[in-house]
């Protein structure tokens, strides 16, 4: 059997040359890469109790939602901004160019609520951090932060440094 690392293509010099582009989309495209990867997730949450996953769009909600249906738990899209119809909590985060927003709508966690933050990669953890802060601003508590790949160079976890955090691959580079 196959390991998971080695349904990740990795692409060197994109999208600029120096960066070793890991790509997920190998990894989906073959039914065994596929099964292998949302399992390893799962199993990173073993004895965790929660009540919610939450993925960013858009490739949190290619991990979150099986993760979040295999485990009968509901899922929260954080969404870019502009995109959700009612009333939303937003963060701004940095871009290597400027920056982004996301949303999530302010009644998707109650008060109490525990969430599961689920991403494909950690680069910068700006994205992580974000979506971490929209969760608290509704009084959701973060019990866990999960990855398919992380990429240690870039010392994302030290933004999410009061998190649980845990990476199925560790990439030490950038
Ligand atoms: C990628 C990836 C993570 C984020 C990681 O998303 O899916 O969400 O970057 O980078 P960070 O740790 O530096 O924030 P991207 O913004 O490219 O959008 P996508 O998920 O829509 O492809
Ligand atoms: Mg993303």
């Amino acid at each position: 059997m196959k390991k998971i690392e080695e349904y990740v293509r990795t692409i060197p010099d994109f999208p600029e040359p120096g960066i070793m582009f890991r790509d997920v989309t190998s990894v989906l495209q073959d039914p065994d890469g596929l099964k292998l990867a949302i399992d390893s997730m799962i199993k990173l949450l073993d004895g965790v109790d929660f009540d919610i996953i939450a993925g960013a769009e858009s490739r949190g909600f290619i991990f979150g939602m099986p993760i979040a249906y295999a485990l009968g738990k509901a899922f929260i899209p954080v969404r870019k901004k502009g995109k959700l119809p009612c009333e939303t909590v937003s963060a701004e985060y940095d871009l290597e160019y400027g920056k982004a927003e996301i949303e999530i709508h302010k009644d998707a966690v109650r008060p109490g609520q525990k969430v599961v933050l689920v991403d494909d990669l950690i680069a910068t953890g700006g994205t992580m951090e974000a979506s971490c802060k929209l969760v608290e601003q509704l009084g959701g508590e973060v019990v866990k932060i999960l990855f398919l790949m992380e990429l240690a160079g870039l010392k994302g976890r030290e933004k999410l440094a009061k998190y649980d955090v845990a990476s199925v691959i560790t990439y030490e580079g950038k």
